[in-house]
């Protein structure tokens, strides 16, 4: 058995590849961006060709750096930026239109729409999820309905859709000469198409978008011993390895957290975050706010459900204040600026750019700062936008609390912004609990290695994947009960003001 198992993690921002070893220890990565497009507000697009191209020079360079060829790999799994949709020809390669990312506000009209006739019901029982913007399914009928000749090339079976995992797996296998076109339960989950009962693409939910069934992929589980396909000597990894598992983001961290028993949870703090609670195999229905989704399955074993607290805008709230105000240069600088302050000087930053998700599901909100004084710097704003990453994961750990019962005892953090001391020192005084980040931040890469090694033998058992998990950090909350519930009390009250916008 060759000695490495490696995963693609195509994320919102970035793509990155990783290589672990036996032990889940990191061996190898490498990581590059991809233009963010915002043609117009509430529009943000992704080209599919940069994302490919991307992809491709990652896996490259991180496997020669590290001096390993195709033949040291055991497997690949791959993660994805999921909802955004991609819809391409399969026949040129050529995609029909830019990615429409997640977080594009455009469909707003088509799931608003979805809420008559009781339709609006059949998606939350049957998905569930809510009739909203987020998910792929009224991004492809906007692109069917809004670029030329799309519909009729999907209904010869030409034109085919899938979020970045299907098309970068179609890629790996060979694009035009054969690649497979393939997702898996996690991803198809978060299309509003998939019954969450039969895993399996629903007639009544496709014919609802005008979607036809052809253009979908076909759907696995996430870890897959029949293997989706292998890439090609002449493709970036330069042999042919085995791709053994597709998994969301979001659950390939819940993977990478090994939160594998009912009851266990952890948040990704990334362009979004995303907080998933581990519910077993029957699907948990929220009364708060959550989304049901797949966590992950393993081969012929029964999928396991999550509840699911999405958050639209965290980390991308401090690239805000880097690229678009410019009161910072770079991300990690935004925690020096907050500290030359103690508090935010009475402000709150509520970043709805996307209008509010979990547990709000607002599409109405748009981004407000409020709570300003003449006395407010650049060191507050700052100081806000951290905290509303926070405050944000405090609103959906309450529901998430209402909707299971479980109190968590801890909170298993991982991502970009728990380098940030601050603000993690902030989520444990905002939350009451404390929180713990692993020796292995990148979990949502891991989770997708470990689900690959899985299916081909390279572990045996999940319980081995267990051992490997390490405590890295801990922070202890240090607010009394009263000074922590005046803060959560300016924040509900500064959410409300970003209601009613659009
Ligand atoms: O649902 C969107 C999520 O999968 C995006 O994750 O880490 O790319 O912000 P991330």
């Amino acid at each position: 058995m060759p000695e490495f198992v490696g995963a693609v993690d195509q994320g919102t921002t970035s793509t990155r590849f990783m290589i672990f070893d036996h032990d889940g220890a990191e061996v190898a990565k490498y990581q590059l961006e991809h233009e963010q497009l915002l043609p117009k507000a509430g529009w943000v697009e992704h080209n599919p060709i940069e994302i490919w191209t991307v992809t491709a020079a990652v896996i490259q360079t991180t496997i020669q750096r590290a001096g390993l060829h195709a033949k040291d790999l055991a497997a690949l799994g791959v993660t994805n930026q999921r909802e955004t949709t991609v819809v391409w020809n399969r026949r040129t390669g050529r995609p029909y239109y830019n990615a429409i990312v997640w977080q594009d506000t455009r469909t707003d009209r088509i799931a608003a729409a979805l809420e008559q006739n009781g339709r609006g019901e059949v998606i939350r029982d049957r998905t569930g999820l809510r009739p909203e913007a987020y998910f792929s399914g009224g991004k492809i009928q906007w692109i069917l309905e809004n670029v030329e000749g799309v519909r009729q090339d999907a209904e010869r079976g030409e034109a085919v859709f899938g979020n970045t995992d299907t098309w970068t797996l179609w890629n790996l296998t060979g694009g035009v000469k054969g690649g497979v076109h393939i997702t898996d339960v996690t991803n198809a989950a978060r299309t509003m198409l998939m019954d969450l009962e039969t895993l399996d693409w629903d007639d009544e939910l496709l014919s609802f978008f005008g979607i036809p069934r052809r253009m979908l992929p076909e759907i696995r589980p996430s870890a897959d011993p029949a293997m989706y396909g292998t890439t090609l000597p002449y493709g970036p990894v330069g042999g042919e390895v085995p791709i053994s598992a597709i998994l969301g983001d979001q659950q390939a961290a819940t993977v990478g957290q090994v939160c594998f028993a009912p009851g266990e949870a952890k948040n990704t703090y990334g362009t979004g975050n995303f907080l998933l609670l581990n519910t077993g195999t029957d699907p948990v229905r929220s009364r708060s706010g959550l989304l049901t989704t797949p966590a992950y399955q393993f081969g012929d074993q029964p999928a396991v459900f999550a509840l699911e607290g999405s958050i639209a805008v965290t980390g991308s709230a401090v690239q805000w204040l880097r690229d678009q105000l410019h009161v910072i240069t770079s991300a990690e600088q935004s925690e020096a600026l907050a500290r030359q302050v103690d508090d935010s000087g009475g402000m709150y930053f509520v970043p709805a750019f996307s209008g509010l998700f979990a547990p709000y599901w607002r599409a109405d909100a748009r981004g407000v700062i409020v709570g300003l004084s003449r006395y407010n710097t650049d060191a507050h704003l700052a100081r806000a936008a951290l905290e509303a990453i926070c405050y944000q994961s405090r609103d959906v750990v309450e529901a998430m609390q209402q909707d299971s019962g479980v109190v968590l005892d801890v909170l298993k953090v991982d991502g970009g912004v728990t380098s940030n001391d601050l603000c993690m020192q902030f989520q444990s005084d905002i939350l009451g609990v404390p929180v713990s980040r692993p020796v292995v931040s990148e979990t949502t890469a891991l989770g997708a290695a470990y689900a690959a090694g899985l299916a081909c033998g390279y572990w045996k058992d999940v319980s081995e994947l267990r051992a490997h998990w390490a405590e890295d950090r801990r922070w202890e909350p240090r607010w009394s009960e009263d000074r922590r519930e005046e803060a959560y009390a300016g924040w509900k009250k500064a959410v409300t003001r970003s209601f009613d916008w659009v």
